[in-house]
């Protein structure tokens, strides 16, 4: 996949700001509702050079796909207190705002701090495949935020992501000495890359990222919500107009925070639901499609002893996450409208890594005999606690009926502040299409299912 160019760029946030800028306002004063007098409050508040509300602002606003992304989205936010009429205003790429979608407001305790985090999720359904939207989302006396996505195709199309893991922030939070002087470092294995990876992926523009665990090691900070907090900063500009869809890593277990400490990892994140999921396994593994694109996210901690958080949790979901994952796979090699079935997750079955975290020999013995009997495509893993400098990017060509569909796989170091690329590595994998199966001649089922993915650099 080639990096938009920068015109392209430039274009495109001209265009969505006169939209912002003349569309939201004059279609939301025309509707005449409360959000045209809260607007009217915040310019004439900032007019007046005063604080424009007092109310909590709409923090860390990012977005996930529900199980078709081609009809579902979630608009997600957070806040630090309770608030009212939390909600999101769906329009077109006109600017015309004619829905909106009243949010469900979530919460935790962080045990470490004391404070207690609202999330706010407004599940947008009955959407148009492959149709781009601008919304805002507000809650009452706080300004609109505003975001735009583009939904997934539906049936065999193009289909394109990234993925790393491990990322962290690149902000500073904990006071050390260096050389007998005070000085500020990051207190959560972040560095200064963290935000260029972001740029980075925002320059290539994917349908969707996906987000291989160690989302920023809260559990490591001196104050993990605002950790959290400093995560969301640093993302939203690109996870507010494109889904991050995660997986839980080790350092999403926060000791205190929930029996196995995934609490704020769970509120934070609105993920489809799955069967088999309890109050305490909810949204820790989930699947959705795009396309000709089966995603399978699974959470790593439930069957590996790594564990960067304290809390044990080996073994919490009692085998209903392998029974529900062979469950997936199987639905998913059964299903001719779907050639890749893609696995992201966290801790990783093979490393290169000597002597710190590396493979798990749990993975190999519990998942990857699933994986290669259902001949999973491609596994995405982070899970060695380095932070990431790079990321790799996946472009699916369809193909056409009868011939093989293709992964492009480009592999980019982040070389520049703010996300400047280097392509590193480049290899495509090339399969049969599923939906020739149907001929006479052709494997069946189960029997292609064992057929590996061909590998060409
Ligand atoms: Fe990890």
């Amino acid at each position: 996949m080639t990096p938009a160019p920068d015109t392209t760029i430039a274009s495109g946030l001209s265009r969505r700001r006169l939209l912002f800028g003349a569309g939201f306002v004059a279609a939301v004063a025309a509707l005449g509702t409360p959000e045209a007098e809260a607007a009217e409050r915040t310019a004439s508040a900032a007019a007046n050079g005063r604080a424009p509300h007092a109310d909590p602002p709409v923090d860390g606003l990012h977005l996930q796909f529900g199980a078709d992304a081609g009809t579902e989205m979630v608009v997600s936010w957070h806040t630090r207190t309770p608030v009212q009429r939390a909600r999101v205003l769906l329009g077109d790429t006109h600017g015309r705002f004619e829905r909106t979608v009243g949010a469900t407001t979530r919460s935790y305790v962080d045990e470490q701090s004391g404070t207690r985090v609202y999330t706010h999720h407004a599940h947008l359904t009955r959407l148009r495949a492959r149709a781009g939207y601008l919304y805002a989302a507000v809650h009452e006396g706080a300004a609109p935020q505003f975001g735009e996505f583009r939904t997934g195709p539906h049936g065999r199309a193009r289909v394109t992501f990234t993925s790393f893991g491990d990322q962290g922030t690149p902000t500073v939070g904990k006071q050390a000495s260096q050389g007998g002087k005070a000085t500020w470092v990051n207190d959560n294995l972040g560095s200064l890359a963290a935000g260029d990876t972001t740029g980075g992926v925002e320059l290539v523009a994917p349908m969707f990222h996906l987000f291989n665990g160690d989302l920023c090691y809260a559990n490591l900070s001196t104050d993990r919500v605002r950790t959290w907090w400093d995560f969301w900063a640093n993302s939203t500009r690109s996870a507010r107009n494109r889904p991050w869809m995660p997986s839980p890593g080790d350092h999403e277990n926060e000791l205190g925070n929930g029996t196995i400490g995934y609490a704020a990892y769970q509120a934070y994140f609105s993920v489809p639901p799955s069967a088999g999921q309890t109050a305490l396994t909810r949204g820790l593994w989930y699947s959705f499609k795009i396309g000709g694109v089966r995603v399978i996210s699974i959470a790593n901690g439930d069957i590996c002893d790594r564990d960067g958080g304290g809390s044990d949790e080996r073994g919490y979901s009692k085998g209903a996450q392998h029974a529900w994952l062979e469950a997936q796979l199987r639905a998913a090699r059964a299903d001719h409208g779907i050639d890749w079935i893609v696995v992201c997750m966290h801790q990783v079955a093979i490393s290169a890594a000597s002597d710190f975290n590396g493979a798990d020999l749990e993975e190999r013995q519990e998942w990857m005999p699933l994986l290669d009997r259902y001949a999973v495509d491609l596994v995405i893993g982070g899970g060695t606690s380095a932070p990431a400098y790079g990321f790799a990017a996946f472009e699916v060509d369809p193909g056409r009926p009868g011939h093989d569909t293709i992964m492009s796989v480009t592999y980019y170091n982040v070389t520049e502040v703010g996300g400047g690329l280097e392509v590193a590595d480049t290899f495509t994998l090339r399969r049969p299409r599923s939906d020739t199966r149907s001929r006479p001649d052709s494997p069946t089922g189960a029997e292609r299912g064992g057929m590996p993915c061909g590998l060409t650099r």
